[in-house]
């Protein structure tokens, strides 16, 4: 494509250390949309006769149909997706093709695909994050009043229901969702035309691209435009974001099915079994999860180290963008896929959660809140409940059975009442709080909106 300055071909090893092609083809769809669009602006500013046009889209949509059927031949000669598809275009059509990159640059042309690539992934995952949120969903509603202890420090806490806990997962993914969708809206611009870093002396109506490649504006700065990879590195943090709540959802599984908890059961679909141990049972897709959000990590790293030293404009360090962005999208896309199936099928075993739910010391605060409601000031109370509890410890006494009156004058007879876990949850009334009529109207709702 440059062989006019140059005397000497390309070493094998400089094709082998900067083809992209490997991977980059999978641009191919938006790499053609982009060309066709290109091209059509041409014939717009009387560059290209119709015929001419006829022909590059011919040629295009046939390249793209062989590529799909994966019949298409790709030369790492060739180095890119751009080239590759040029390339077999001009072989194809002659003369049409050799105009076609008049006005614009591999540089402009990139960054065009790749916005074009996000904005279509980001849908993806959209849709995946949702089907995830909806088995959530599905077992919210089913274990909407299934008690289990909340914890914090991985030590009991109060009482909370199943349905609140993964109730709890729906909205960390909706915030996720929304932050797709805000960073769709700085992707959706379109760089075509800023050419190689200074546009070009060959004005083609740039609107008028942008409008059939289904953007909403165009870039303002050439220069910004050709170097701009902030909207993949935001992509990139946000499915590192998914990554974590995923992680963090997984940890929780891993622990519910442990014998020690024994809260949930996975299906022997989504378990595997040990090459020793015959008992074994593992959550092998919760540790997959929660390992491969490394990768998440390291995916957004690599891009922001990549970006954090380059001068104004393009340079060559931005084809290290791709693969990233390409692992990160494969990895949560299959990640949620798997996680939404094995939820779905996940069984939560109601007696074991029970027996949890069952601790007295689960409602040790709801003790220090009848006092408050007696007139003790909460610090007080704080301090005499923590009292009752240690001489539950120091005597092996469970604490809905201590002789509380025997503590502290401002127990009445009625402060064992506190101990029915039914009426403990109903009075967790407020907005955000774990009451079970609460649980089944956030179900109600996320029912609405997903
Ligand atoms: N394969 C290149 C990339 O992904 C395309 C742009 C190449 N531009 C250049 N001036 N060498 O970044």
């Amino acid at each position: 494509m440059w062989k006019g300055r140059f005397a000497k071909a390309t070493a094998d090893l400089v094709q082998q250390y900067g083809e992209s092609i490997s991977y980059d083809w999978r641009l191919y769809k938006h790499d053609i949309a982009g060309s066709i669009a290109h091209a059509r602006a041409q014939v717009s500013a009387k560059l290209l006769s119709s015929d001419e046009f006829a022909a590059i889209e011919k040629g295009l949509r046939e390249i793209e149909k062989e590529i799909e059927a994966g019949e298409f031949n790709f030369s790492i000669e060739l180095e890119d997706i751009h080239m590759n598809i040029e390339s077999a275009l001009t072989e194809r059509i002659g003369a049409p093709g050799a105009k076609l990159h008049t006005a614009r640059s591999r540089n402009d042309q990139v960054a065009t695909d790749t916005r074009l690539y996000c904005r279509e992934e980001i849908d993806n995952i959209t849709v995946l994050i949702t089907g995830l949120q909806q088995s959530l969903l599905k077992q919210a509603e089913q274990y909407a009043a299934a008690l289990i202890p909340g914890y914090t420090h991985l030590q009991r806490g109060q009482p909370v229901t199943v349905g609140h806990h993964l109730l709890a997962y729906v909205e960390m993914l909706d915030r996720d969702k929304s932050r797709l969708a805000d960073c769709r809206k700085r992707i959706n611009a379109c760089p075509l035309g800023s050419g190689a870093l200074a546009g070009s002396t060959i004005n083609l109506d740039r609107q008028q691209i942008s409008d059939e490649l289904g953007f909403d504006r165009v870039t303002t700065n050439s220069m910004d435009a050709i170097s701009d990879r902030d909207y993949i590195a935001e992509f990139l943090f946000d499915m590192a974001l998914v990554g974590t709540h995923l992680s963090r959802l997984s940890e929780d599984l891993i622990l519910w099915c442990s014998s020690e908890f024994g809260f949930a059961t996975l299906s022997d679909a989504h378990t595997t079994g040990s090459s020793l141990m015959p008992q074994k049972k593992n959550p092998d897709v919760c540790e997959l999860t929660r390992g491969k959000t490394g990768r998440l990590y390291g995916n957004l790293v690599a891009l922001l180290t990549a970006a954090k030293g380059l001068p104004l404009t393009y340079n060559r360090d931005l084809q290290e963008d791709k693969e990233p962005l390409f692992d990160s999208i494969d990895t949560l896309s299959l990640a949620l896929k798997v996680n939404a199936e094995m939820i779905a099928d996940m069984a939560i075993n109601l007696d074991t959660c029970e027996a949890a739910a069952s601790d007295p010391l689960l409602l040790a605060t709801d003790l220090a809140d009848y006092l408050v409601k007696n007139g003790v000031p909460f610090r007080d109370a704080h301090e005499l409940v923590g009292q009752a509890v240690a001489l539950s410890v120091q005597t092996k006494t469970p604490l809905d059975q201590l002789d509380l009156s025997q503590v502290s004058e401002h127990y009445g007879a009625d402060a064992k009442d506190v101990f029915d876990l039914q009426t403990a949850l109903a009075a967790r009334t407020n907005p955000g709080a774990p009451s079970i009529d609460n649980v089944r109207a956030e179900v109600a709702r996320w029912k609405q909106s997903l």
